[in-house]
């Protein structure tokens, strides 16, 4: 393996800019700043670009096994380094669904075989694995994901007992997918009375309301704090929901929560325009509901950003209100999207790095990864700020092949992507094989 040098960077990284040399020799940070250069190193001249940490997603839907005409876990980690993403963690609503840890163990090989990126697996709960929830290990699995509410596979855990149980028994962190389903089921039979199957789509965030995303997520909060379980809210929607949650340092807490990228990009006004394309669960709300939550990533109440990338096939989504699938792709074009609300000054590229690369290594107890460090793995995201990352059929790496951004200019670019100390996306090129690893867990 090349030693590396990368010189005239910024570095951003724990809450500050530093122009320093990053030294990468055997997959690892050697050196932060200046010293001399070992023989055989090459040189890579940055000239002002910034460098952070690879993005950690905490929530993707790479589809396999199961439903591989929407995605793969080849197609889709590839998409995610070219946009900086090095590291995820895969959902586990597949077919079968991963509900038990032979299923994990499988998925990690196909991952060891054809990811691009580094990867870690959740455990599914359903109303009948409460057992297998409490043997599950930190080798075993990042968390155990709870679908308080249904979506996408067949996996809504909905029996009060069980939930009950699953809180209690938990060692792993518990992430949730809040939104109360019988509530959903009564606005759903109401809207078809009043349009039959040809519901509007802008009337999704209300028959996905905030009441019903309020009532589960309260219900999630309160279990958690009744059995003392490490909980994760998953894609908070709404204003007032976050009174659910306190404000501070990800450290602190044992009870966080995640907004993901398009909820603080796009507001209900979009649905005339995207449609189905932006169907996603929990939906895309209000306006004010979009403001609050970015308020809320800046003040510290939201700890974590993600993409819950979740690819459906244009024709899926092409369909009428009830058949067409949630979920939309967005794991290339996160950083961008984040860096292009950078340049309209809403995030702070501190803040960017926080909530999609440190606190994720913090929360899910990462090892080596998510912070620019010496000793740590060489994860790295090189971005420029001055150039552009057009959203065009061409460039999309998805193998859905769309995206809800096409057409959009963003304002900043990923140039390239360091991946375990190698360079493995160039201005656009990917260039080499596989090389994702499976993620470790310190607990
Ligand atoms: O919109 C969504 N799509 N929300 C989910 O919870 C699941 C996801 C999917 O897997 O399609």
């Amino acid at each position: 393996m090349k030693k590396l040098l990368f010189v005239n960077g910024r570095v951003v990284n724990e809450g500050r800019i530093s122009e320093l040399d990053v030294l990468v020799s055997h997959g690892r940070i050697d050196r932060l700043g200046t010293g001399p250069v070992p023989a055989g190193t090459d040189i890579v001249d940055l000239d002002g670009l910034h460098v952070l940490p690879g993005v950690i997603d905490d929530q993707v839907h790479f589809r396999e096994p199961g439903m591989t005409h929407k995605a793969t876990i080849e197609s889709e980690s590839l998409a995610a380094i070219c946009g900086g993403v090095t590291s995820y963690l895969d959902m586990p609503n597949n077919s079968p669904p991963a509900v038990d840890r032979a299923a994990l163990a499988a998925k990690k090989a196909l991952a060891s075989r054809s990811s691009y990126a580094n990867f870690g697996f959740y455990l599914g709960a359903t109303n009948g694995n409460v057992e297998e929830l409490g043997r599950a290990a930190p080798s075993d699995a990042c968390g155990i994901k709870v679908f308080m509410g249904a979506s996408t596979g067949n996996m809504l855990v909905d029996d009060a007992a069980t939930l009950d149980a699953i809180f209690s028994v938990a060692q792993l962190l518990v992430v949730t997918h809040c939104e109360d389903s019988p509530m959903i089921r009564a606005a759903e039979q109401l809207a078809r009375e009043r349009y039959g199957e040809d519901v509007p789509m802008s009337e999704h965030p209300r028959i996905r309301s905030a009441e019903a995303c309020l009532k589960s997520s309260s219900l999630a909060v309160d279990l958690a704090r009744r059995h003392g379980t490490r909980l994760h809210v998953l894609h908070l929607t709404t204003a007032r929901e976050l009174a659910l949650f306190d404000a501070g340092p990800i450290a602190e807490k044992r009870i966080t929560v995640e907004a993901c990228v398009h909820h603080l990009w796009f507001d209900e006004t979009r649905y005339g325009d995207l449609g189905t394309r932006i169907k996603c669960n929990p939906a895309i709300k209000t306006a004010e509901d979009r403001r609050a939550l970015i308020a809320a990533v800046n003040d510290d109440v939201i700890d974590i950003i993600a993409t819950d990338h979740a690819p459906h096939t244009l024709e899926e989504k092409s369909r009428s209100y009830f058949s067409a699938p949630a979920g939309l792709p967005l794991v290339q074009h996160m950083l961008p999207m984040l860096l292009d609300q950078h340049r309209d000054g809403i995030f702070s590229l501190e803040t960017i790095v926080e909530k999609t690369a440190h606190n994720p290594a913090r929360l899910f107890r990462i090892e080596e990864r998510g912070f620019i460090r010496e000793g740590y793995v060489a994860d790295l995201a090189i971005v420029d700020l001055h150039a552009t990352t057009r959203v065009t059929s061409e460039a999309i790496r998805y193998k859905c092949g769309w995206s809800p951004l096409e057409s959009c200019t963003l304002r900043a670019a990923v140039v390239m992507t360091v991946l375990g100390g190698e360079i493995v996306v160039d201005r656009g090129s990917v260039t080499g094989p596989p090389r994702g690893r499976a993620l470790t867990f310190a607990r």
